[in-house]
């Protein structure tokens, strides 16, 4: 991890910008102190965003004491997720575009523009549709697409009959969609023929069909046809595109109560499988409506352009949820930064005259290294505002996207926020904050970070200090539980530090109080901005019959920000070759997924272990980082040879 610096520079607010933005500086003041004297008061104010089918009279019921955990914002109040990013917007609005959908490869297709109103009566149908396959209020449904309208229609639809989607990533293998199909216990998956991405095709109707051998038969499956390629066709399948022709185009919206479940999200955690993060209604949508105003600026009539997929959390909150609920124009990109070269993100932004842009790192540093020439020559002078979100950013990427892309005059901002967030916790404001490059600087409205000594649990008072983040009180977007596990929520989140959210974040607070985060501090590796449990590429690892053993760390990559270092002990008289290392490289693409496949694997005859056998993954960390010198004390290990072994064997980062 490298260590945060203050920079010599930082970015004052135009003040004409300023000016003109929702929250200045000394708004941003009076504001974060009057959200964190009274947060009833001032959260009440927040949730009147929404449209309520009853207003609530509560606002939050909260308690973080460990054995009582519980989460309620809102609770008496009943609304309509669906009915607020779609219905109230369609008498002043039923002509605007609501979904700009611009296709993986350009040069074959053509961008759609979809209008409220045409919204509207899509997932109206995709609505009916599902009730006609049984789906009724609080069902399960799991949905496995490309990044296409459908995908929208899908959620909004669920949301729409009161039912709970969990959006798988389409570039999740078979096994993990057929567990988290399992996992929640859903009734039906959606899915498409193909998903055409980077001028490639990923078959999700087979992989569903996969999937679907290790669940009940009784899961059906709805059937997009996205390109028209072959597809197997068996019982259980539901031609979408047939069914939506034949569906009535208006559908009541059900009315739900504010705490009733919106959406279940599968995340990577420390230990064990990854767990079905629960996100509410009410309190969601109006903490994705409010960031996604008050952090972007948007204004109406502004185009906002999120480049995540709605696999991920970041593609619900502000692709679709929180976009949709202000009223906004919001671009649903089905491809990949460098297809068909690396200038495609700024063609869009120039072709549909993006105002607010929100990608991740990785992706810019990829960019970055081909050379400005491909940002050269676009028109992105309707850029109003950059933002960058899933992992810390490097300076000298920063400085890029500010001076390349946003040509000195654009604000960013550095978004720090997880899926069990629902939205943004810590990030500048661009209308009020001097910007520090690499720093998501300061609270949003109605958060309290702390600082706390990792060891002994005291809050760290004071500046130009360091330790792990945790959230000192709830906000309405918190997730509320993990799905079919509370006691494992409490305990994931709520039992380290007593009293607090803990998030599993180091930080720093500088000499300015501007908070810096350092990364994880448990073993989670963020690759690429995608999550990854070191414990799920190790169970994978070992499944395969040739693995007796394995430990999984990260290390500082430089496209990835930190890529895959897998230790690997083999059975007894198995040879380690470079065949079985692809072979290992595939078997964990399948098993989870293209983003899990390690980047480096080294045969370890051993894993220094101490001698009631845990396994010391400081020390593997270190010798994955290059970082010999720091070992510390290896003289607890049952074997000290084996690290002598290992750094002598290490694999070269490059
Ligand atoms: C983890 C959460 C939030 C949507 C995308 C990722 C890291 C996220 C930042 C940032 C430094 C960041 C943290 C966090 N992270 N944003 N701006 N600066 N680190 O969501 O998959 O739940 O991952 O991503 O380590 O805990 P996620």
């Amino acid at each position: 991890m490298t260590t945060p610096s203050n920079p010599d520079t930082t970015y004052a607010p135009d003040p004409a910008f300023a000016k003109a933005a929702h929250v200045d500086a000394a708004g941003y003041e009076k504001m974060y102190a009057a959200s964190v004297a009274d947060p009833d008061a001032f959260w009440a104010e927040q949730g009147k965003r929404l449209d309520w089918i009853k207003p609530f009279s509560q606002v939050s019921d909260v308690d973080f004491t460990l054995g009582n955990v519980h989460i309620n914002w809102f609770a008496d109040g009943t609304l309509n997720v669906a009915a607020n990013c779609i219905d109230r917007h369609l008498a002043a609005r039923g002509d605007q575009t609501a979904i700009i959908w611009e296709p993986d490869d350009p040069t074959k297709e053509d961008a759609k523009h979809i209008t409220y109103k045409q919204l509207h009566k899509s997932v109206c149908k995709m609505a009916n549709v599902l009730e006609s396959l049984g789906v009724r209020k609080g069902d399960r449904v799991v949905i496995y697409l490309p990044m296409i309208p459908e995908a929208a229609y899908a959620m909004l639809a669920c949301a729409r009959i009161g039912a709970i989607h969990s959006i798988v990533f389409a570039g999740f293998s078979p096994d993990a969609l057929g567990a988290r199909i399992n996992g929640c216990d859903a009734k039906v998956v959606i899915t498409a023929d193909h998903a055409p991405r980077g001028g490639r095709s990923t078959p999700l109707k087979s992989n569903t069909d996969q999937a679907l051998l290790h669940c009940k038969d009784s899961v059906k499956c709805l059937v997009v046809k996205r390109t028209g390629g072959q597809t197997t066709w068996t019982d259980r399948d539901y031609d979408y595109d047939e069914m939506a022709m034949e569906a009535d185009d208006s559908c009541h919206p059900a009315e739900m109560s504010a705490e009733d479940p919106l959406f279940i999200l599968y995340t990577s955690g420390s230990t064990g499988q990854p767990k079905g993060v629960v996100h509410s209604s009410g309190g969601y949508l109006t903490y994705a409506a409010m960031t996604h105003e008050i952090v972007f600026d948007y204004h109406d009539g502004d185009v906002f352009w999120c480049t995540a997929d709605v696999g991920w959390v970041t593609g619900h909150s502000y692709i679709v949820y929180g976009p949709l609920a202000n009223g906004a124009t919001t671009i649903m990109f089905e491809g990949v930064p460098t297809f068909p070269d690396a200038g495609r993100f700024w063609d869009v932004c120039e072709k549909h005259k993006v105002n607010q842009f929100y990608t991740a790192p990785t992706a810019l540093r990829a960019l970055m290294g081909q050379g400005d020439s491909f940002v050269e020559g676009r028109d992105l002078s309707d850029l109003k505002v950059l933002g960058t979100v899933g992992e810390p950013i490097n300076p000298e990427a920063w400085t890029w996207y500010y001076n390349v892309v946003g040509k000195g005059k654009v604000p960013i901002v550095d978004t720090w926020w997880q899926t069990e967030t629902g939205g943004h916790l810590m990030t500048p404001l661009p209308g009020a904050t001097n910007l520090k490059p690499g720093s998501a600087q300061q609270p949003f409205f109605g958060i309290k970070p702390l600082v706390l000594d990792p060891q002994s649990a005291e809050v760290i008072e004071g500046n130009d200090v360091d330790g792990v983040l945790v959230i000192a009180n709830s906000w309405p977007g918190q997730m509320r539980t993990v799905w079919g596990d509370h006691e494992r929520f409490e305990k994931t989140y709520f039992s380290d530090y007593p009293g607090y959210y803990f998030t599993g974040d180091g930080c720093k607070r500088d000499a300015d109080g501007d908070y810096w985060i350092t990364g994880r501090v448990d073993d989670v590796i963020n690759v690429s901005g995608h999550r990854m449990g070191t414990a799920e590429v190790e169970s994978a690892l070992v499944a395969h019959a040739q693995v007796a053993e394995s430990a999984v760390v990260g290390y500082p990559h430089d496209i990835k920000g930190q890529g895959i270092y897998a230790y690997v002990t083999l059975m007894n008289d198995v040879e380690p070759t470079e065949e079985l290392r692809k072979e290992l490289e595939k078997w964990v693409r399948t098993e989870i997924g293209p983003i899990a496949k390690p980047d480096l694997i080294q045969w370890a005859p051993g894993l220094p272990k101490t001698r009631s056998g845990k396994i010391m993954r400081r020390i593997l960390r270190k010798i994955a980082e290059d970082d010999f010198g720091a070992l510390g004390d290896t003289s607890t290990l049952a074997e000290p040879a084996v690290v002598d072994d290992l750094i002598a064997n290490r694999m070269n980062r490059k």
